[in-house]
């Protein structure tokens, strides 16, 4: 019964050592409930058997454009009917240049050229074969012809070199599928995010820092790429891998925050400011680590800009999303900052759940009242509030909020 929900994915695999990530990602979409068609060309039979794939996905692997066991033998057609989408994982060079010139000579090939849905597809290969110009071409041929090109990463390579053309790792290519498919809110749109602690120096080795994980930030510069946003993510000190496709800087004290966020911000439709920037630096840095006495150590602090207020106070600014978070009090000193910063959106939250935790709760505050977002994962949340973002900017623009610098 569960089977006629199922939403269903057609993975193919192609030659290249990296089919055996193709194991573990077919393991992560069956376990989030997707019905997953494995198709494997000659090839991709060299480096891993059918009999994995089968056994992973629960359901026959085809590799065979006149298999006899599809009745009317339209394997070529018929196993992508009703498919969100088809994700070639390994894609080789080989395969890469057959698509983009349209031929159909193996079972794979054709499924692609004779589908009705998107084409994924996640590059695996040599960093020379990767760079080659007629590879290039390719890629290009199949963008302009909608097909989303997943990677490749740079690293490591099976045949002993380093460069780019390695396959995506399977949760990366798990999560850029899922991103794949959120509605695109904000195509169009170049979405500035801040994340992290910042990080303000006492001497060489210590430093006044918080408790700040990033993680919400991080959810939100994704949920922000996964809606269609170009965007750029400016981080603290956080040990996270960011999502694939932004533009990521690092700062270390408030005021490099700052000055990268200046930096950024021309033609950026929307600032997210989720930063938990401290507000002092300490006036005096010490060059050498400082020993220990018997004495009081006094370190005077300096405010830091308040970056947030900066980029709302502009002449034009972005649509100016701020973060509030709070131990107490919550929604009466999450609107006065509101009102301070003067930012048409801020997100509140409880500092104590909120920080460093995987899931989070917030309470959005606007023009038009209060919005409670049901607690969820950081990524589920940040969803929603993307989507709260998205409608307020295609709202017409009220008080000069919203426009484009
Ligand atoms: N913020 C900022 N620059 C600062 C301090 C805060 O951009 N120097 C931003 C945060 O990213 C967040 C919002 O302002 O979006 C609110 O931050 P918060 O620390 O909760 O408020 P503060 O203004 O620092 O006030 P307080 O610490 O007194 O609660």
């Amino acid at each position: 019964m569960a089977d006629i929900q199922k939403r269903r994915i057609v993975l193919g695999l192609t030659g290249g050592i990296a089919a055996y990530k193709a194991a573990e990602l077919t393991r992560l979409l069956v376990q989030d409930a997707w019905e997953v068609q494995v198709v494997m060309t000659q090839a991709a039979g060299q480096f891993i058997t059918p009999a994995t794939l089968q056994a992973l996905s629960g359901r026959m692997v085809y590799t065979d454009l006149w298999d006899a066991r599809i009745a009317n033998n339209m394997a070529h057609i018929d196993l992508s009917r009703g498919a969100e989408a088809i994700v070639v994982a390994p894609a080789s060079a080989d395969f890469m240049a057959k698509v983009a010139n349209g031929l159909a000579d193996d079972l794979l090939s054709t499924l692609c050229l004779a589908r009705e849905c998107p084409l994924l597809m996640a590059p695996a290969m040599n960093r020379q074969m990767w760079e080659n110009p007629a590879t290039q071409r390719n890629v290009a041929t199949l963008a302009r012809d909608g097909v989303a090109i997943l990677g490749p990463a740079s690293g490591d390579q099976a045949c002993g070199e380093v460069g780019m053309g390695r396959m995506l790792e399977a949760e990366e290519l798990y999560d850029a599928i899922d991103m794949h498919f959120q509605p695109k809110v904000l195509a169009g749109k170049r979405v500035l995010v801040t994340a992290g602690p910042t990080f303000e120096p006492i001497d060489t080795v210590r430093g006044i820092t918080n408790l700040s994980s990033g993680k919400m930030g991080y959810s939100v510069a994704r949920a922000a790429l996964e809606a269609g946003a170009e965007v750029t993510l400016i981080s603290g000190p956080v040990s996270l891998h960011p999502p694939l496709g932004a533009t990521v800087v690092h700062a270390l004290t408030a005021r490099d925050m700052f000055e990268s966020v200046k930096r950024a911000l021309p033609g950026t439709d929307v600032f997210v400011s989720v930063a938990a920037v401290a507000d002092y630096h300490p006036v005096l840095v010490s060059a050498r680590k400082i020993k220990k006495s018997e004495r009081n150590l006094t370190v005077e602090l300096a405010p830091n800009p308040d970056i947030l207020a900066y980029v709302a106070a502009l002449p034009r600014p972005p649509f100016c999303v701020g973060f509030a978070a709070e131990s107490e009090n919550l929604e009466t000193y999450a609107d006065a900052k509101r009102r301070k910063k003067k930012v048409p959106l801020i997100a509140a939250n409880l500092a104590q759940s909120a920080i460093g935790a995987d899931e989070n709760e917030l309470i959005l505050l606007d023009d038009s009242g209060r919005h409670r977002l049901p607690k969820g994962p950081k990524l589920a949340v940040a969803r929603q509030l993307i989507h709260h973002v998205a409608k307020l900017c295609t709202a017409p623009a009220r008080g000069g909020k919203g426009r484009r610098r």
